[in-house]
């Protein structure tokens, strides 16, 4: 994996940009970071041992993935959020975005509650034949618990039993998922009490179901591994993973660039880009700093796909405020690609297509958008990575977990918590009825009786 930075100098964009020496005098700040990092590593970023810890779990899941895959052709996973965005992840950019074309055993992902979708593949799947992993860690997600309750009714009026056909992915001792799982003796794999979701792919959450459908888990903690490695080994000012929230807090203070977009020159790797856009807003998006200070500290994330966005979005990237920075993540080859014979001699439009490769073409549009992005002066860095495999894939997840919790440092916020996604689950529970947030209803209730502004 190399990170280009050479398109957010002064030297490139001008006064857009950022100055060598800034970079360079950064050293300690970088040397700070680090530090406190590692201090931290045995409880709040617990999550950064996941690769070394899960070493010894991947025999037991690999086994057991494989009896699953024996008896069932169908493995839906069910979650939100953090619990099902890193399994995305791992399967598009794996498998490819159409794997269930390809595949005999289909992998499927309920991560809402649209009953339009879940109901349309719950009816067209065949449910003798499909398997489920629940994954909650807190046991409580309303989203997820309903996606249960419909697959239990739904399997049941069917004469199909439930138990036999489910794993849960939850906490080792609470809730109500794990409560379950005693009542109804289901399998279940723990989340480490101090694994939050967005940081959980590489546990039990995500490398299950990336098991069963062959995904080398053994070689996506190497990936991962490597890159800790990098982390302790390198100099401050050498390690990517570092210099990376450097260039984004630098932008974000000095040029009040508060939107990234992360642009992936791969329809698998836009997954990259989803399942960070919730690790990039869910850390950094914060009111207070640790010492207590209204911060409202925060980059907005927006995920891009290419040749497609430079069809829609490019034009603001191009020409509307300097609000950005663009993250390309482009992979340097690709394991199908197409010779594409000559067809039409002396026609414009397609003869320069003729006689050249499927992949030329989207690489090719990579390399003009980012010069001519630079050009008009708009600050980019590219990701490159020779391929799409297991390792790299293991190493760019770490490269991300690691790079936030650092921008977590730099802008002196908790990284790991998200103490307001709270207060729309207490709204829900009292809309829906629920006895225990009557306190809730009646303020409801209150704020319904100021200004209207409805128009139709
Ligand atoms: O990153 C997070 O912590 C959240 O996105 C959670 O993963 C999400 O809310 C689902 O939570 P749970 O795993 O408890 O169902």
């Amino acid at each position: 994996m190399k990170v280009n930075f050479t398109d957010i100098l002064t030297s490139s964009v001008s006064e857009h940009g950022i100055s060598q020496e800034e970079i360079l005098s950064s050293e300690k700040t970088l040397e700070k970071v680090k530090k406190s990092i590692n201090e931290k590593r045995d409880k709040l970023y617990f999550p950064l041992n996941l690769p070394t810890l899960m070493e010894s779990e991947t025999k037991e899941i690999k086994e057991y993935a494989a009896s699953i895959r024996d008896s069932f052709d169908n493995l839906v996973v069910v979650g939100m959020g953090g619990s099902i965005l890193g399994n995305e992840l791992l399967h598009f950019a794996l498998k490819g975005t159409h794997a269930n074309l390809e595949n005999e055993k289909k992998v499927y992902f309920i991560d809402n509650i649209d009953p339009e979708t879940n109901l349309t593949l719950l009816e067209n799947l065949n449910l003798k034949k499909t398997f489920f992993n629940i994954i909650t860690k807190s046991g409580s997600t309303s989203e997820t618990l309903l996606n249960m309750l419909l697959i239990k009714d739904l399997m049941e009026k069917k004469n199909i039993n439930f138990e036999k056909q489910v794993l849960f992915t939850t906490d080792p001792n609470k809730g109500f998922l794990r409560k379950l799982s005693q009542e109804l003796n289901v399998k279940a794999y723990p989340v480490h009490p101090d694994v939050g979701g967005r940081y959980s792919v590489l546990s039990h959450v995500g490398l299950f179901s990336a098991a069963f459908e062959n995904i080398d888990i053994e070689k996506l903690l190497e990936g991962a591994k490597e890159r800790d490695k990098h982390f302790q080994e390198n100099k401050v000012l050498d390690e990517s993973s570092l210099v990376f929230p450097l260039v984004q807090h630098k932008f974000f203070k000095e040029h009040k660039v508060n939107i990234n977009v992360l642009f992936s020159y791969s329809d698998g790797l836009e997954y990259m880009g989803k399942w960070y856009e919730q690790l990039l807003a869910e850390s950094i998006g914060k009111k207070f700093s640790i010492s207590n200070e209204v911060v409202h500290s925060g980059i907005t994330p927006v995920v891009a796909r290419g040749p497609y966005h430079q069809h829609s979005t490019l034009q603001l990237f191009m020409e509307g405020p300097y609000d950005k920075l663009i993250i390309f993540l482009v992979p340097n080859s690709f394991k199908k690609d197409y010779q594409i014979h000559e067809e039409f001699k002396n026609e414009p439009a397609v003869t320069f297509l003729e006689n050249n490769t499927y992949s030329k073409l989207l690489l090719s549009e990579y390399t003009a958008t980012k010069m001519a992005l630079t050009e008009y002066k708009r600050p980019n860095i590219s990701i490159e990575i020779k391929e799409i495999n297991e390792e790299e894939i293991g190493n760019l997840i770490y490269f991300f977990e690691v790079s936030v919790i650092a921008l977590g440092e730099l802008f002196n916020i908790n990284p790991i918590d998200q103490p307001s996604v709270e207060v729309g689950k207490r709204i829900t529970h009292a809309l829906m009825g629920d006895k225990n947030y009557f306190d809730v209803l009646a303020d409801i209730k209150k704020k319904e009786e100021k200004d209207k502004f409805l128009l139709s």
